[in-house]
């Protein structure tokens, strides 16, 4: 959940650590701080509460720049709160008794009180409330003249999850990182290395990296880098290539990343369905996830794995699934997934839904999947990453970076895998070719869909002007309408933290409707699809206790027209697209909404980028 940098090399350490810091902001902003040495100067840090700017202006106060003072090494790291309030004090880096060892830390240290309580007896005391600066401690407990003896035998003591960095001036061109389920990757150049826990921190620096894999534990030095495990055996890791484009980890002019990814959406759209359909047999080619047809037959169950708008797009892949392959799918959230007992067989595919590849509840569903003897898959964005490597199957959304905290393509991207993924298992089981070829046609509209609704957004911020002011809204819908709402009604509350539900429109007589009045708007997502007349209906029982209705509708269908108080017209496609052309119109909206309300929409409060704790 939060960002950690790390460099060593002839550069200035200080403005290096810096920019990265920025480019990792979205991971979490609560606070920041660096650690730096060099070969005269001994370890230096300073950490603040507040953003990255709030650290540099700090800096820019508390270390006026000095030619004979300029620190070649160093960590970093900017925070989403965890163990104690974002303060000072509790910001990272943090550092042992002595002052000579700085840790950056991710994760949680589940055993930090037993460690602390052990470190008091032996006469540590602490500043912070956090579980980072016990394992610093640890560190120094254990430091018998080398470092990277010491942080391997701290982390033998260690229950929990960490990516950590860490720096001493006791060996100043050396930077030591570990790795145990929350990431860490390593950009190697010449005479210099940096490390980082997402690799847009290191587009700029270069493209070749190593990502860790758990329990590794690396020596990083300007000209040298060593991987072994915790228990000091050698290991090698692969150099891959990062593909991303430098312009994919900055604004390019937009205002807000967030509005910037929307825009994007018919090109990370294209990048998912190109060269995916095989026109020829009327299927999808899902190459990386390695499954027979007889496999395929043979799979009497498929269930999605996801949080937040991963799950509401696998909710939408349970639909195609059932409609298309015709086989039994359900989405689950992940969270509770391993904590009811599951049943599950090893007829069961199990496809778990992330775009970060990391999230800690996914993650751990995955493992008890796993155990449980079923064939496990991921639909990731981010590739290498911890979801990735552990299904070892699974289908990639090449959607680019997604810094916004506020999820958008890759959610689209998510809905399109899983409707080619129910057309190429539904190809494998009952579904004519004459539907697959239908399907294919469909899927290769879905850019130019997109576009269309992209170029509705001087409209729909329109309005929003209408909506800015609302207290609360429902948004209701039916079938592939449902989990649309769902994602509506999140992202208008993550952005602009108005209280927004998604409800089944048919749930909404069954309490909700209660709460509505005249200041309680509904968004009515009725476009062209079975069950869209019902949904009318609900409309009218909304507008029969005075909520104004915004409904979203497909241009030119007489069956909407002049029913709901205001409205958002969308271009006709199949309802099998429509739950991604609506959900985009509804990110627009969301995104407008938040703007007029002057929220910090790239930095939503008490929200990180990737969730890697329970
Ligand atoms: O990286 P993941 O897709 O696994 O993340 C899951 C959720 O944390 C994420 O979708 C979250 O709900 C977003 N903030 C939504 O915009």
């Amino acid at each position: 959940m939060c960002g950690i940098v790390g460099y060593t090399g002839q550069c200035d350490a200080v403005e290096t650590l810096l920019n990265g810091l920025k480019r990792l902001e979205y991971r979490g902003y609560d606070s920041a701080g660096i650690a730096v040495t060099n070969e005269q100067s001994g370890l230096q840090m300073l950490k603040t509460a507040g953003t990255v700017d709030t650290l540099e202006e700090k800096i820019q106060r508390e270390w006026p720049t000095s030619p004979d003072q300029r620190f070649t090494s160093g960590i970093g790291h900017t925070r989403w709160a965890t163990h104690g309030a974002p303060s000072d004090i509790n910001a990272h880096p943090h550092l042992d008794g002595s002052g000579h060892i700085a840790v950056v830390h991710n994760g949680i240290i589940e055993n930090h009180k037993d460690i602390h309580s052990h470190l008091e007896e032996l006469g540590h005391t602490f500043s912070s409330e956090t579980d980072t600066e016990v394992l610093a401690h640890l560190i120094q407990e254990c430091y018998e003249g080398e470092l990277l003896q010491a942080v391997c035998a701290a982390l033998q003591k260690v229950e929990g999850a960490y990516g950590i960095a860490v720096l001493t001036d006791y060996e100043p061109e050396k930077l030591i990182v570990a790795r145990h389920g929350s990431p860490i990757v390593l950009g190697v150049n010449d005479n210099a290395a940096m490390v980082a826990s997402d690799a847009p921190a290191l587009v700029t620096f270069t493209r070749r990296v190593i990502y860790l894999q758990d329990n590794d534990v690396a020596v990083v030095q300007p000209n040298d880098i060593t991987i072994r495990n915790v228990n000091n055996v050698p290991v090698r890791r692969e150099i891959s290539h990062l593909d991303w484009d430098v312009t994919a980890a900055q604004k390019g002019g937009y205002e807000h990343f967030m509005l910037k990814e929307i825009y994007e959406q018919p090109e990370s759209l294209q990048n998912t369905v190109g060269g995916r359909l095989d026109w020829d047999l009327g299927t999808a080619v899902l190459a990386g996830l390695n499954v027979t047809p007889r496999d395929i037959a043979d799979i009497q169950r498929v269930i999605l794995l996801a949080c937040g708008t991963s799950l509401h797009a696998g909710l939408v892949g349970s639909f195609y699934l059932q409609d298309i392959a015709d086989i039994p799918a359900q989405a689950e959230q992940a969270g509770e997934f391993r904590y009811r007992n599951p049943i599950i067989t090893t007829d069961d595919l199990v496809v778990a839904v992330s775009q970060s590849g990391e999230t800690a509840d996914t993650l751990a569903a995955v493992r008890e999947a796993k155990h449980k003897g079923a064939l496990v898959s991921g639909i990731c964005n981010v590739v290498g990453s911890s979801i990735a490597r552990e299904t070892e199957r699974g289908v990639y959304l090449h959607a680019g970076p997604e810094i916004g905290v506020a999820s958008t393509k890759a959610f689209t991207s998510q809905v399109a895998v899983m409707l080619m993924l129910a057309l190429k298992m539904g190809r494998c089981r009952r579904l004519s070719r004459r539907h697959g070829d239908a399907l294919c046609r469909a899927i290769s509209t879905i850019p130019e869909a997109i576009q269309a609704v992209v170029e509705k957004d001087r409209e729909i911020a329109e309005v929003a002007q209408k909506f800015k002011d609302l207290r609360s809204c429902f948004y209701i819908g039916r079938g592939y309408a449902y989990p649309v709402a769902l994602e509506g009604a999140l992202k208008l509350k993550e952005i602009s933290y108005l209280h927004a539900e998604g409800y089944h429109a048919a749930e909404l007589k069954h309490g909700p409707i209660a709460l509505l009045q005249e200041d309680v708007p509904v968004v009515a997502i009725m476009t062209d699809m079975p069950g869209k007349e019902k949904t009318v209906s609900n409309v009218r029982e909304c507008q029969a206790r005075y909520s104004p209705v915004l409904g979203v509708r497909t241009e030119g269908d007489e069956d909407t027209a002049d029913i709901a108080d205001y409205e958002i017209s969308l271009p006709d496609v199949s309802h099998y697209i429509s739950p991604i052309t609506t959900t985009v119109a509804l990110q627009l909206f969301a995104y407008h909404v938040a703007r007029l309300r002057g929220c910090d929409i790239d930095k939503p409060r008490n929200l990180a980028k990737s969730v890697t704790v329970e």
